[in-house]
């Protein structure tokens, strides 16, 4: 191939980015982390110190080197999104495809599809946990496979709900998992606090039935017990026997409780968090 190579990575090309785009990750970067204290879990957070993300957009293979000495998990940039094979490959090798351009000023708050700081700030930190690392490899495993059967429609439910906008119980009450959440100054508070969305307790065969929108707000959030129980019965379950029933059973549009549906409260303001969402 005459340009980029099979697995669509790119070269980073760090040196080559401006001022102006280290400064929106930093100004981006210092207002996530003044307000995911209390609201992200302590895996992300741990991460994040382990990391130090705080000097600018982060070059891939130094950030790579610390990452790989901890779980073994490197950053490759990606000129966007790559074919589901791709993807998967990447991540069943502990190969974290990131976005290498950055947003710009103007689009702060939101934009659709991810850049660095989505794919860097909001997936790497959860990538130091040992558990979530494991869960991401297997993750690309499993997307293979269901690749071959035809039902990666049902798989990146999967994803959608747990690695972009998962919510955790802890003893403290919730806390964020999704990378789609911690990348967002809004969303961060609005998945915890905002009493419109739903908050379900996670279910498998529940969550790959429940298609997705991409708003900038989700209505709906799943949460998971511990990042080991969600290891535990993805890793633990045989999917192609759920897939045959998945082919067959309508989907469950959000907005949609049912009757044996978990659901579980928002977090109420108290001390340090209470601020507006
Ligand atoms: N156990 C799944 C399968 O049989 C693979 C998988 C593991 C999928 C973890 C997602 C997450 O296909
Ligand atoms: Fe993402």
């Amino acid at each position: 191939m005459a340009m980029g190579a099979m697995d669509w990575t790119v070269p980073q090309n760090w040196a080559g980015y401006t001022p102006a785009e280290h400064n929106v990750w930093t100004t981006l970067y210092r207002r996530q982390i003044s307000m995911l204290p209390g609201l992200a879990c302590d895996a992300f957070l741990q991460g994040l110190e382990k990391l130090d993300l705080s000097a600018g957009i982060p070059d891939f293979a130094e950030l790579s080197d610390r990452l790989a000495s901890l779980t073994g998990w490197r950053v490759v940039a990606v000129p966007g999104l790559v074919p589901d094979d791709v993807f998967y490959d990447h991540l069943a090798n502990r190969r974290f495809p990131a976005g290498r351009f950055i947003r710009t000023r103007d689009q702060l708050d939101y934009l659709q599809e991810p850049d660095v700081f989505h794919d860097v700030f909001g997936h790497v930190p959860m990538l130091t946990d040992p558990v979530f690392a494991d869960y991401m490899q297997a993750y690309g495993q499993g997307g293979l496979r269901a690749l071959g059967m035809g039902r990666l429609r049902n798989l990146a439910r999967l994803y959608w709900y747990t690695v972009e906008f998962g919510l955790l119980e802890t003893t403290d009450g919730l806390r964020i998992y999704g990378a789609g959440i911690l990348s967002s100054a809004t969303e961060s508070r609005f998945s915890l606090y905002d009493p419109s969305p739903d908050r379900i307790a996670f279910g498998l065969k529940r969550v790959m039935r429940t298609p997705y929108a991409i708003n900038d707000f989700q209505k709906l959030y799943f949460v998971v017990r511990s990042l080991q129980s969600l290891l535990d019965v993805t890793v633990q379950t045989d999917f192609a026997p759920l897939y045959a029933d998945l082919a067959v059973l309508p989907d469950i549009p959000i907005g949609t409780i049912l009757q044996e549906d978990h659901v579980l409260s928002p977090r109420r303001h108290t001390g340090e968090n209470m601020t507006r969402v």
